[in-house]
């Protein structure tokens, strides 16, 4: 199959150029699940890239091209022979997938066991041996591949609960390399961990890393507790993130360090973008097209059911019933990348979500002005941020989220200082966003009150929370984040015996 293949213009997909073939021999190598673009299918047999769903490719992508790296993932579709490639600057190794190994280890162990299990049990985890064995196999597939691309000495970054064996396996084949692993969802209290009938193999899998990085400090000390009590390993007690800003496991002749690194976004790039004209003119021409409403409600999820989408609209729906929201004044925009669609519990909430969407128009929309509108894939970079530009009350209510990048990408669009953010207390954000619209996303009384004093907020106030956000969006942006992980992960190998 010829990666670089065919394009089409269908809204939402960026198709991405591909040439070339990389050099042998990288010195920063990223291991993540999925590449940064997808090869997608099209109906007529031919194939086109476009962009990769999710915060890591967000997070990730800029910092990777700007360092020349390699990057080792799976394009996105099962069975896919693809060569490796260089796209601008950047060069892909493609690691290939069979139709059942997607099932069991990316549907399967990935999103049916880790994802609901990280995400304290939101719905119930489902432990599956054969799931299991899928993902040591794929893990192991991903380390060999790894272990290829590496030149002697190099430095690898390997991402994110889906690949969490790879470090262990990966120092097995390749002892030269200092190898970093970062997880993007939060890691979760130790009594919820300790249901995994794998724990064990997990918590050593990790430790194969020089450096092991989480959003928060809470998921640093929970991880070092492991280490110790289910590991047996000697570790120091510090409290992550306060008094000091690394935990250490001594793990035979090795340190292994523990630390907080919340992720950002590129944060100046938004802003320019968001000062332009054209988003400019965009934004108020969104606000046109929704009928020139006197507020906007924005929602930008990838479709899980940890993102809280339904309390949004249950909220929404409670407020118009009760007549405390005027529909005529009012409209929702919710925007949601399609995720995870074979997963079951992904399946059902969808169906929730277009019935709740469904059954508020039904009640108080009129012909021509819905609500709330749906839009069921991808928005175009430039567009969202329009929208963001455009939205008067951003809502952001996770049960549970390692940080939320949206919620930072909305305050990067705001430069003139506008709106609001109701922001989820569950989410890695709000540590850092305290002058957001902070939320239980559990009590429905107090976010729909909250929504309403968002919606109300005076524009003085409004100013006052949007600049000392942005303040903070600003100077923590996604290549200090990278910095400080790289920083931490070189500082550790010259410190090795
Ligand atoms: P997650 O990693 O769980 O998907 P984040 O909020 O951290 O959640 O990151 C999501 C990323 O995907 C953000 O960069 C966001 O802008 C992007 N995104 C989310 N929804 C959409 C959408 N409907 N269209 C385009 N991009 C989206
Ligand atoms: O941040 C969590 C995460 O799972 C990332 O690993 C991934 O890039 C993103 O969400 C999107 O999920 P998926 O790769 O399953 O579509």
């Amino acid at each position: 199959m010829s990666p670089g293949a065919s394009s089409s213009n269908k809204p939402g997909a960026e198709a991405v150029p591909v040439p070339d073939t990389p050099e042998p021999g990288a010195q920063l190598v990223v291991v993540a699940n999925r590449l940064p673009v997808d090869l997608e299918q099209l109906p007529d047999g031919s194939h086109k890239w476009k962009r990769s769903p999710g915060g890591l490719v967000t997070a990730l992508e800029p910092v990777l091209r700007r360092n020349k790296g390699a990057w080792v993932g799976w394009p996105g579709v099962a069975d896919a022979e693809v060569e490796p490639i260089v796209e601008d600057g950047l060069s892909l190794y493609p690691v290939r997938l069979s139709e059942r190994e997607v099932a069991d280890y990316y549907e399967g162990f990935s999103n049916g066991t880790l994802w609901p299990l990280y995400h304290d049990v939101v719905v119930k985890p489902i432990y599956d041996r054969t799931w299991w064995n899928t993902y040591v196999e794929v893990n192991r597939r991903f380390a060999e591949a790894t272990a290829e691309v590496a030149r002697e000495g190099a430095t690898v970054w390997i991402q994110d609960y889906q690949l969490q064996l790879v470090p262990k396996m990966l120092r097995m084949l390749r002892p030269d390399l200092t190898i970093g692993f970062f997880l993007h969802i939060p890691f979760p209290p130790v009594e919820i961990f300790m249901q995994l009938p794998w724990r064990a193999e997990i918590i050593d899998g990790l430790l194969g890393a020089d450096l092991v990085g989480f959003h928060l400090p809470g998921g640093a000390q929970n991880f070092l507790y492991l280490a110790n009590r289910l590991a047996g390993h000697s570790t120091t007690r510090g409290t992550v993130g306060v008094r000091s800003k690394f935990g250490e496991v001594s793990v035979g002749f090795r340190t292994v360090r523990v630390g907080a690194f919340p992720i950002s976004i590129a944060s100046a790039e938004i802003d320019e973008l968001a000062r332009s004209k054209a988003v400019k003119a965009r934004a108020k021409q969104i606000r046109a097209e929704l009928g020139n409403p006197r507020r906007i409600m924005l929602g930008v999820d990838r479709l899980d059911y940890t993102k809280g989408i339904n309390i949004r609209l249950l909220a929404l729906q409670e407020l118009l019933a009760e007549g405390r929201l005027e529909p005529s004044e009012t409209v929702f925009v919710q925007l949601a990348t399609p995720s995870r669609e074979r997963v079951d519990h992904y399946i059902q909430m969808r169906d929730e979500i277009e019935r709740n969407v469904g059954r508020i128009n039904g009640d108080y929309g009129e012909v021509g002005r819905p609500v709330v509108h749906y839009i069921h894939r991808p928005i175009p970079r430039q567009e969202l941020i329009a929208f963001f530009a455009a939205a008067d009350v951003m809502l952001v209510t996770p049960v549970r989220d390692g940080m939320n990048l949206v919620a930072k990408e909305y305050v990067a669009s705001r430069n003139d200082l506008g709106g609001a953010l109701l922001l989820s207390e569950f989410t890695g954000a709000a540590m850092e966003l305290r002058q957001a619209y902070l939320v239980n996303p559990h009590d429905l009384d107090g976010v729909k009150d909250t929504l309403l004093e968002a919606l109300d907020q005076a524009p003085a106030e409004g100013k006052r929370r949007m600049k000392a956000m942005r303040r903070q969006v600003l100077a923590h942006d996604v290549d200090r984040w990278a910095r400080s992980f790289l920083d931490a992960l070189a500082l550790g190998k010259e410190s090795r015996p």
